[in-house]
């Protein structure tokens, strides 16, 4: 059963009245470096699926190049501040337990094991890129970046309006400008591949021509 916010006293016995706030503070610290690392990963891994478009010797240079830059964004950058915000969680529940009797605290709990679940399906994706056996196609991981954007969204409204979130034309305002984000993503790389391939069709059509005058 869901107790009133204000009925809630904090901090637990024993705990310092700012421990709270120092545990809330390093927590929000540790979602934006985990928000920033799971956001730049994936975009990574789309350029190194549209790497493999490229001639062999510049191919294989930059999928290295990427397969760097993921390993350490993941290890040094993404999931350090998956732990920091999920200790300092664990922290601000310790010092006020009250919120485990919370019925938005369930519900951002739940978005939070989504969230993981994707940060590990990220370390599989990884795995499967520097195997050179990634089956997603830059589309798909196009898309695959926008879940941590509604989770993230979800996870603050959660947050910010406990018991009382809002339903209203505001929040639909905001989950139609995700889809619009989404979408204007997916359409700007479409007009980017054809665009490329324009560029190419052209290149080839004078090369040809040079070729038969020559
Ligand atoms: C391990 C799971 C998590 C737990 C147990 C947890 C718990 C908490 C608690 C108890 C607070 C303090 C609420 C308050 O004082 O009003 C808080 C604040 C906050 N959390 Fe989490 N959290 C978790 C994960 C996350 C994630 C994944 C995000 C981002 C997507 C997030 C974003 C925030 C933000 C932005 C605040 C500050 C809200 C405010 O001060 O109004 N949390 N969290």
């Amino acid at each position: 059963m869901s107790v009133p916010v204000a009925a809630l006293t904090f901090p637990a016995a024993g705990w310092p009245p700012e421990a709270y706030l120092w545990f809330k503070t390093l927590h929000i610290v540790g979602v934006v470096v985990w928000f920033a690392g799971l956001f730049y990963l994936v975009r990574l891994f789309i350029y190194h699926r549209e790497a493999e478009d490229l001639a062999p010797p510049l191919r294989e240079a930059f999928q290295q190049q990427y397969q760097l830059m993921e390993r350490r964004l993941a290890n040094i950058i993404t999931t350090p501040g998956m732990v920091v915000a999920v200790t300092m969680a664990v922290g601000l529940l310790v010092v006020n337990p009250a919120w485990l009797h919370q019925g938005w605290m369930h519900a951002k709990l739940a978005l939070v094991v989504l969230l993981l679940a994707y940060h590990a399906f990220c370390y599989r994706l990884m795995g499967q890129l520097a195997a050179g056996s990634c089956r997603w196609s830059p589309k798909q991981l196009r898309a695959l970046n926008e879940l941590p954007t509604l989770l993230l969204v979800a996870v603050v409204m959660l947050v910010v309006f406990k018991g009382q979130f809002p339903t209203g034309a505001a929040t639909w305002f905001l989950v139609a400008l995700v889809v619009f984000m989404a979408a204007s993503i997916q359409f700007y790389a479409r007009w980017r591949r054809l665009r490329g391939e324009r560029l190419a069709a052209t290149a080839g059509t004078a090369g040809g021509t040079d070729g038969a005058a020559a």
